[in-house]
């Protein structure tokens, strides 16, 4: 018997094109996209508790999202009336942790014949062979993937995490620095590794505004209101 291949896209690979009906239009991905970041989740069903929740809480942070310059595409395995009669519940019956009347203005694909979601090995056979895995997958304004989480059906998505990593991905970008572990924005961000010897002896001789720890891992002071003006052109 053949045996079924899974892929998935890599960090740094391009964007996996396709069509698809949505709850908002048709959409043609990541073309129609292109000078935005992208955020491409899926989830397993709709109404269901765990991907309620996490509609509910992605919603409610939409705007902040879309001042980044990142706008936010929704998936699962269920026809488009399914996507709609779930997103009316949504707004008109379900009060949830403060949270009510919340409207889902992204798109939510319709992907029942799974094609979206094998392009983008959203569907992990020992988890669900019909049910789509928790992806995130984070899209530049030129269609790279830049980053990749996935989670199980039963644990609901830290937003708050996603929010972070695409202002630290765009910071990233913006200030040519790496962030360290939970950073923040206006916390210290690491500057470029030392490529030479002359260069490791100076970082640690240096008055500069820089603290190294090591001659391999320096930080330097990166304003928050210069991060948010630089990001959010605020
Ligand atoms: C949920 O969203 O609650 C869920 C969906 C599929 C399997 C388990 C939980």
């Amino acid at each position: 018997m053949e045996e079924k291949t899974f892929s998935l896209p890599l960090i740094g690979d391009k964007a996996p094109e396709f069509k698809a009906i949505t709850t908002q239009g048709d959409i043609n991905f990541p073309a129609d996209y292109k000078g935005s970041w992208v955020i491409l989740f899926s989830h397993p069903a709709d109404f269901t508790p765990v991907c309620t929740s996490e509609f509910m809480t992605f919603a409610s942070m939409e705007e902040k999202f879309n001042e980044a310059n990142c706008k936010l595409v929704g998936l699962s395995v269920d026809g488009l009336y399914s996507h709609i009669a779930w997103l009316r519940t949504i707004k008109e019956k379900i009060e949830y942790k403060g949270m009510k009347d919340i409207e889902v203005t992204f798109p939510l694909i319709e992907d029942i014949t799974m094609e979206v979601s094998h392009k983008y090995g959203m569907l992990q056979p020992g988890e669900s062979s019909t049910k789509a895995v928790r992806a995130v997958f984070f899209i530049d304004p030129e269609g790279i993937v830049r980053t990749i989480i996935y989670y199980p059906l039963s644990l609901g998505r830290n937003f708050e995490e996603l929010y972070r990593a695409l202002i630290g991905l765009q910071t990233a970008d913006a200030f040519s620095v790496a962030l360290p572990a939970d950073w923040q924005p206006g916390d210290d961000v690491i500057v470029p590794t030392a490529g030479t010897c002359g260069v490791a002896k100076e970082r640690m001789e240096s008055k500069e505004d820089l603290t190294c720890y090591d001659w391999f891992f320096c930080t330097k002071k990166l304003d928050k209101e210069e991060v948010l003006k630089t990001v959010l052109k605020k």
